[in-house]
């Protein structure tokens, strides 16, 4: 058995390798591009791969994202029908995707970007503080991760909301769906927390209309994927003040270029996106049972659906 190992960047190749060998000796891991003959791949474990590559292998049997995120294997308009597709689930990662989503938070409600400009002022400048009870926080997506980051703002004592495509019940946490319902979630929410897919539906949805749906002097955490934003749309909002701060991990392109006017922005925090990373101790062991279901026939863990794009 033959697995193609492609774009590991959140971990050298040598440390997914080191672990492969470990849990399954048997299996042939060839890391991208040294991949000897194409018709000998029966599995691609890949982050962002070149359109066209997955296409072309011929016995490929199953294609497993190197992240939570599925977005960058739907930027191939080639990517092969018919076979499974699956994403990270792990809870390593969603502790550190809540961990990192809780910092902003913290950083946005406690306004620690001012108490930084000051400190560079040479400046003693005490702000006030609401209590988290006033400060409602809205999470766009209410799945693995969102769902995660939703409660543990809601036991610092935020009142939280989240918003999803499908109707949820999560103890604490008010729940919104549907197009519909995005303006009255808006509507109460001033710091609001991206945790959506990347889909052709959710593209470009932190833009100027959404901004305008926020309480003026909302703001807004972005740790889904950089086309969700709309950078000038952002960069107006921040000056007309109808938001007042925007804590960012993730871009696009990436790396953010040198040039982005979002570098030098007073009213930007940027983090290069590291809310989460794939783990290859917990990971490398979810690959390996999707192999071992794939070649019985059973259904593969954690599936991304081709339809819904997520
Ligand atoms: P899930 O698939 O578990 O959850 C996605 C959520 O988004 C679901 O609640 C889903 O609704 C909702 N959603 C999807 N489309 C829409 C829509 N059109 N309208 C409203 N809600 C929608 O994904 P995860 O929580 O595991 O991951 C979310 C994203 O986080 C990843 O896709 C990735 O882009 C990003 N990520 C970023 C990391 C970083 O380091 N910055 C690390 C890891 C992931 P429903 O529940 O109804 O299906
Ligand atoms: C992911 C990410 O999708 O880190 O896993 O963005």
């Amino acid at each position: 058995m033959t697995v193609m190992l492609l774009k590991p960047a959140k971990a050298a190749a040598d440390a997914w390798l080191a672990r492969f060998a470990a849990a399954a000796p048997g299996l042939e891991i060839r890391v991208w591009p040294d991949l000897g003959a194409e018709d000998e791949i029966d599995f691609a474990f890949v982050w962002d791969p070149p359109p066209g590559l997955l296409g072309r292998l011929p016995r490929l049997k199953g294609v497993f994202s190197l992240g939570a995120g599925a977005d960058h294997l739907f930027r191939d308009p080639n990517l092969p029908r018919g076979l499974p597709l699956t994403r990270v689930v792990d809870p390593s990662m969603t502790a550190r995707v809540t961990e990192h989503g809780l910092t902003l938070v913290l950083h946005l409600h406690r306004n620690m970007a001012a108490y930084g400009a000051a400190q560079r002022r040479g400046e003693w400048s005490p702000e006030p503080q609401p209590r988290a009870q006033d400060r409602p926080v809205g999470i766009l997506g209410l799945g693995v991760l969102g769902g995660n980051l939703a409660r543990h703002c809601a036991a610092l004592g935020f009142p939280v909301a989240g918003w999803s495509r499908s109707p949820k019940r999560l103890e604490g946490i008010e729940c919104f769906h549907g197009a519909a319902s995005l303006a009255p979630f808006l509507a109460r929410t001033e710091i609001l927390v991206c945790l959506l897919p990347l889909t052709p539906e959710t593209e470009g949805i932190m833009g100027a209309a959404l901004f305008a749906g926020l309480p003026r002097g909302a703001m807004v955490v972005n740790l889904g994927r950089g086309a969700h934003l709309v950078i000038g749309d952002l960069i107006a909002a921040l000056e007309s003040g109808q938001l007042s701060h925007a804590a960012l991990d993730v871009f696009e392109p990436e790396p953010l270029p040198a040039t982005s006017p979002l570098w030098a922005h007073p009213g930007v925090t940027i983090t290069p996106h590291i809310a989460g990373v794939t783990d290859p101790d917990a990971v490398v062991a979810q690959v390996i049972e999707n192999i071992r279901r794939i070649e019985v026939g059973e259904p593969v863990l954690y599936p991304v659906d081709r339809d819904l794009g997520y």
